[in-house]
């Protein structure tokens, strides 16, 4: 049966995009596109092994813990880039487990936490696109002190897969990394084809996660150094019909944006900032009067700027938008 699952895990790329896992985990309820957290296991107190650079054939995974976990694993690519975000950001970003079935929608669509440390952290995944088959555990292991963290298929088809990556700062706030991809079971004439699955997989996911920490970095450096200028007390939009036809509408005042949205036929502004960790809101879809947050998919009521998924969290201040009943002109009033 292992065997099976292996010639699977290996084989697996019906159009070309060899996953991180395919599984066979049975018996597994994953909610489509909600994020649980639960009480951390026992893998958090688990003490860190020092995880020494996997070389030559037949290498033998040092975080298996079971025996028929510890078959050889080949190594099938190497990908190699640069980043364009500090290390502490990549690191803050491999911390980030929440984000897979958001950010990374086109390959997750699913994430359930099962602990969580400083030293990593262990969660049950499904992929896109979706059946019971494409489900994972992923125990993702962080050594700082080698600027290194691996994450391993504990679960699921691929069971015993095995992505190494190495961090790197570099000047000017960017981060060299390298990624190793082991894959258990692997015939050698199918090693080279897995490898180009992984490495465009893998080129998709580290295109998603710069964008989102070259934003977030702007954003920081920006609100460190002040630079926003003060808000007037009120700005005019003008007549509602022309700012109804050019909904939904972005205005900057004072150095922030905002969106304008009709809502229940009422003009409403809010933040373009998400709260949580400064994702972007201003192309956020509008559902039911809430905005979603395309990295995390926290909710939040574009009205009033509450949460709507119970996060202790709320927009930044938006200003009130009025219409002048004799004239019809928009105005935002701040303050
Ligand atoms: S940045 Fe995390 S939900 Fe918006
Ligand atoms: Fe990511």
């Amino acid at each position: 049966m292992h065997a099976e699952k292996f010639r699977m895990a290996a084989g697996y790329s019906p159009d070309g995009r060899h996953s991180l896992t395919y599984t066979l985990v049975q018996n597994v309820h994953v909610r489509v596109g909600m994020v649980h957290t639960r009480a951390p296991s026992a893998f958090v107190d688990a003490p860190v092994r020092r995880l020494r650079t996997p070389r030559g054939a037949g290498y033998r995974s040092r975080m298996a813990s079971a025996s028929h976990d510890a078959m050889p694993l080949t190594e099938v690519a190497v990908y190699r880039r640069t980043v364009r975000a500090a290390v502490a950001s990549v690191w803050e970003n491999v911390r980030d487990w929440e984000h897979l079935p958001w950010l990374h929608r086109t390959t997750f669509r699913a994430v359930d936490l099962l602990a969580e440390s400083r030293d990593g952290w262990r969660a049950r995944v499904a992929l896109q696109p979706g059946g019971a088959d494409d489900e994972a555990v992923i125990d993702l292991r962080i050594d700082r002190a080698a600027s290194r963290y691996v994450a391993r298929t504990a679960e699921g088809a691929g069971r015993g897969t095995e992505i190494w990556t190495d961090l790197a700062p570099l000047a000017g706030g960017r981060t060299s990394v390298t990624v190793r991809f082991l894959v258990p079971g692997v015939a050698p004439d199918r090693a080279a084809r897995i490898g180009r699955g992984y490495v465009a997989l893998y080129t998709r996911l580290w295109d998603e996660d710069e964008g989102m920490m070259a934003r977030r970095e702007e954003l920081l450096g920006a609100a460190a150094g002040g630079d926003a200028a003060p808000a007037p007390d009120v700005a005019e939009l003008g007549r509602r019909a022309a700012v109804r036809a050019r909904l939904p509408l972005l205005v900057e005042v004072g150095g922030r944006a905002y969106r304008l949205v009709e809502i229940d036929g009422a003009l409403v502004a809010h933040a373009t900032v998400c709260p949580h960790m400064l994702g972007p809101l201003a192309e956020a879809p509008l559902e039911d009067g809430c905005v979603r947050c395309p990295w995390h998919g926290y909710r939040f009521d574009a009205r009033t700027g509450r949460s709507a998924d119970g996060r202790r969290l709320r927009l930044p201040p938006a200003p009130r938008v009025d219409v002048d009943p004799a004239t019809s002109d928009v105005r935002l009033t701040f303050g």
